[in-house]
């Protein structure tokens, strides 16, 4: 069956067609226009001007995501929904809405923060399907979003905790902005935390929650930390290549160690033979690396799902796969 995708949360506008066969998924086309440039100069997205990039970008995106196919022949179309940024989430929705009308096909709404769990499970959906798999924990790590959620089966997805501030990656995307970087900030803070070689600063960041008894983040104080350390530094230090290397290194740090020690604790305590990580600081190599290392050494029996970097952020591929799995799990 051939199923597309469509993905307008926040500042990519995505489609995706795939087409299923006895559980193989092929991608047929996978666009995504990206607003990154756009919103630069705000240092975060401006969702009346992201909503009016959606519009403008929904019909070009389509034409060349379904470019050379009949669309009578698409059987299903799936929509993000929800969580998101209201005006741009109804571009897409309404879009979506009337393109399903226009083909007479049936419409699935799409969670974004489920389609970033599944999209793990692209060239192996049947591993879903197999109870033993299970329990599973998520690790959703975005701009907009940073949960930690129990899955016990496909149908039983369970929140244990989530930001009570900033996600991580709008923390990273904060902290850029103050150190002058670029946005999106996470990977312009990546780039630089690679660089380093040694701590001349002695700066140490804090680890917001990581000692908490519960399953909750907050980042908010981290950006706050930096924020101070940053204001009492004199201007000539603070504005050193040497400066901006090592905080961002540290703040990188700080988040990865925060979410690792909570994934590890969750594992831990429900016997979790799967963990999936997605969302955009998913891309992070140093915290890939990290959570690799790690669940070989301290959880050798459980499988870890990274999705490929490029399908960490926005698109609407994973909101294709999603709407397959959930119209399957229907079926069922
Ligand atoms: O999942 P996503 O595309 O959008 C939301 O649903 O929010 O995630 C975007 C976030 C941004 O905060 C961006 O700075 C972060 O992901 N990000 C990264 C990297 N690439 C994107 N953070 C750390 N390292 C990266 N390489
Ligand atoms: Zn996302």
């Amino acid at each position: 069956m051939l199923i597309l995708g469509i993905e307008t949360s926040c500042d990519e506008t995505g489609i995706s067609l795939i087409e299923e066969k006895n559980f193989k998924i092929k991608i047929i086309s996978n666009i995504v226009a990206s607003q990154i440039k756009l919103h630069a100069k705000y240092g975060g997205v401006y969702p009346t001007l992201a909503k009016r990039e959606h519009q403008k970008n929904l019909p070009i995106v389509l034409k060349k995501a379904i470019k050379g196919i009949k669309t009578s022949k698409i059987d299903l179309i799936g929509v993000v929904n929800e969580p998101g940024l209201d005006p741009c989430l109804w571009q897409g929705i309404n879009f979506a809405k009337n393109l399903a009308k226009k083909l007479k096909k049936p419409l699935v709404p799409i969670n974004h923060i489920k389609a970033h769990i599944f999209i793990n499970f692209l060239e192996n959906p049947k591993f879903l399907f197999d109870k033993k798999n299970f329990p599973a924990i998520a690790l959703i790590v975005s701009g907009g979003h940073t949960q930690l959620i129990l899955i016990k089966n496909l149908k039983k997805l369970l929140l244990l905790g989530e930001t009570r501030d900033d996600a991580a990656g709008e923390c990273l995307d904060k902290v850029a902005r103050l150190l002058g970087l670029g946005y999106p900030g996470g990977p312009e803070i990546e780039k630089l935390a690679k660089e380093f070689k040694e701590k001349k600063f002695k700066i140490k960041m804090p680890r917001p929650m990581i000692y908490h008894r519960n399953y909750d983040f907050s980042f908010s104080g981290l950006k706050t930390a930096v924020l101070y350390d940053f204001r009492e530094r004199k201007e000539k230090e603070r504005k050193s290549k040497e400066y901006i290397i090592e905080m961002a290194k540290e703040v990188q740090q700080a988040i990865i160690d925060v979410l690792i020690l909570k994934t590890f604790k969750a594992t831990k305590e429900f016997r979790v033979k799967t963990v999936i990580l997605g969302g955009g600081v998913v891309a992070n190599e140093t915290l890939r690396n990290q959570f690799q290392e790690r669940m070989k050494k301290e959880f050798p029996n459980s499988c870890l799902f990274l999705p490929k970097k490029e399908f960490c952020t926005d698109n609407g591929l994973m909101v294709a796969f999603s709407t397959w799995l959930k119209w399957k799990v229907k079926k069922f």
